[in-house]
């Protein structure tokens, strides 16, 4: 199976790799597309030889030209990535960017009829309805890589659709689970980046700390399982053993199990039939002890209060709901404003924007700037 990797140089893109590399009699690469990190993208090129590698950012290509192992071809710019995720000799994209600027290229890869690997939350978010219709126009196969969503697809195979009653999804909590909220002001980028149980790229773990993650899964959820809000809910698990669950009407409810290790969810979505060893450790839960889950305190993460508005709302408000998270995580990372603004932030634009369907991706990125605008003009008065 021929692959391109959109975020090679990321958290996902690596542990991908390690995958890949674990089978190379199955797998190989077209192409590793990365943004600005060139020097991470030399030491994966060599390890993997690609046929292509493409640097979002066109001055992190130069930093690479001839430093690439022989053969291997360059490119830059997002038309070059849009390219290689359609690219008719590649099998299988594994959308693994971060933020909504990873929309055109997974987007294309289910309009040229791919396998889609999606690990980019941010897409469906922004655009489930568009992209999910589009999989089903074009033939696309769309596979979760997020591990709770991996989870709902392993407890949801060969099991009817209607017969689902609740899909829960689990959350460790976080770096704060159990920090008195008065001192939350106060903690920086390091303390919201440390993940208890997860080794994750920067904004995807504060992500976590506020849990404006979890409510990004439950919209993506909605998109991948075609679930109504209502059925959708998450649970506090700080084992993170246990990735997801499934309530069928009988009252039998399927749970997936595994050791928080990123390596799992991507084997399932490389090849879900036959399964792949990932190199995690085995659950041994005779060793973990307890496995314990409590309701999600929505004082503490207003993020998971907000998200129930976002989703009985139409798909602009998802769209303000995201981009405004993600200016608002990159100032709390460049400590421009404290860990509370951060979702303070993302409720003020949803009080001051439009609450519209959206049919075209013209409208999803207007809708995405003038939320980005809105948010830039919250975070100037914090
Ligand atoms: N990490 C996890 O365990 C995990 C679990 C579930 C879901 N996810 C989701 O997977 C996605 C990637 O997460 P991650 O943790 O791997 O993030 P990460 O480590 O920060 O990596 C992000 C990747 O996206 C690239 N990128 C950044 N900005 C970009 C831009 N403007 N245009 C194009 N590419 C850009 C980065 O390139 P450079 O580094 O070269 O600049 C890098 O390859 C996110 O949507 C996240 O929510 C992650």
């Amino acid at each position: 199976m021929k692959l391109t990797l959109l975020g090679a140089t990321g958290s996902i893109g690596r542990s991908t790799i390690d995958v890949m590399l674990q089978h190379r009699e199955l797998f190989s690469a077209y192409a590793l597309v990365g943004h600005q990190n060139a020097e991470k993208m030399i030491e994966l090129a060599e390890l993997v030889h690609p046929e292509l590698v493409v640097m979002t950012d066109p001055d992190a290509a130069l930093k690479l030209k001839g430093r690439l192992p022989t053969g291997v071809q360059l490119d830059a710019g997002m038309d070059a990535a849009i390219a290689a995720a359609s690219e008719s000799s590649v099998d299988m994209v594994l959308a693994a960017m971060v933020g909504s600027a990873g929309l055109p290229a997974a987007l294309a890869a289910v309009r040229a009829g791919k396998r889609v690997g999606l690990a980019n939350k941010e897409c469906l978010v922004t655009a489930g309805r568009i992209f999910m219709q589009a999989a089903h126009e074009h033939g696309a196969t769309v596979v979760p890589v997020d591990s709770e969503h991996a989870a709902v697809h392993q407890a949801l195979a060969g099991h009817d659709h209607d017969s689902v009653t609740r899909i829960i999804l689990t959350a460790s909590g976080g770096p704060f689970r159990n920090r008195d909220p008065e001192t939350l002001h106060h903690v920086t980028p390091e303390e919201a980046i440390a993940h208890p149980n997860w080794d994750m790229g920067a904004k995807i773990s504060v992500d976590s700390a506020t849990m404006m993650n979890k409510a990004l899964e439950l919209i993506e959820a909605r998109w991948l399982f075609d679930m109504p809000p209502e059925k959708l809910s998450a649970i506090i698990h700080p084992q993170s053993i246990v990735h997801a669950m499934v309530e069928y009407r009988d009252g039998s409810v399927l749970a997936q199990l595994a050791e928080p290790d990123m390596r799992s969810p991507i084997a399932y979505a490389l090849q879900s039939k036959h399964r792949l060893t990932s190199g995690i450790p085995k659950l041994d839960l005779a060793k973990t002890g307890r496995l314990e889950f409590q309701e999600v305190d929505k004082q503490r993460f207003p993020a998971m209060r907000l998200v129930q508005d976002v989703m009985k709302g139409k798909d602009s408000l998802a769209i303000a709901f995201n981009a405004a998270n993600e200016i608002a995580n990159e100032a709390f990372r460049n400590r421009k404003i404290g860990f509370m603004k951060i979702v303070e932030s993302v409720e003020s634009v949803l009080s001051m924007v439009e609450n519209l369907p959206v049919e075209t991706v013209d409208d999803v990125w207007s809708y995405d700037r003038e939320a980005r605008r809105l948010t830039e003009e919250v975070i100037a008065k914090c």
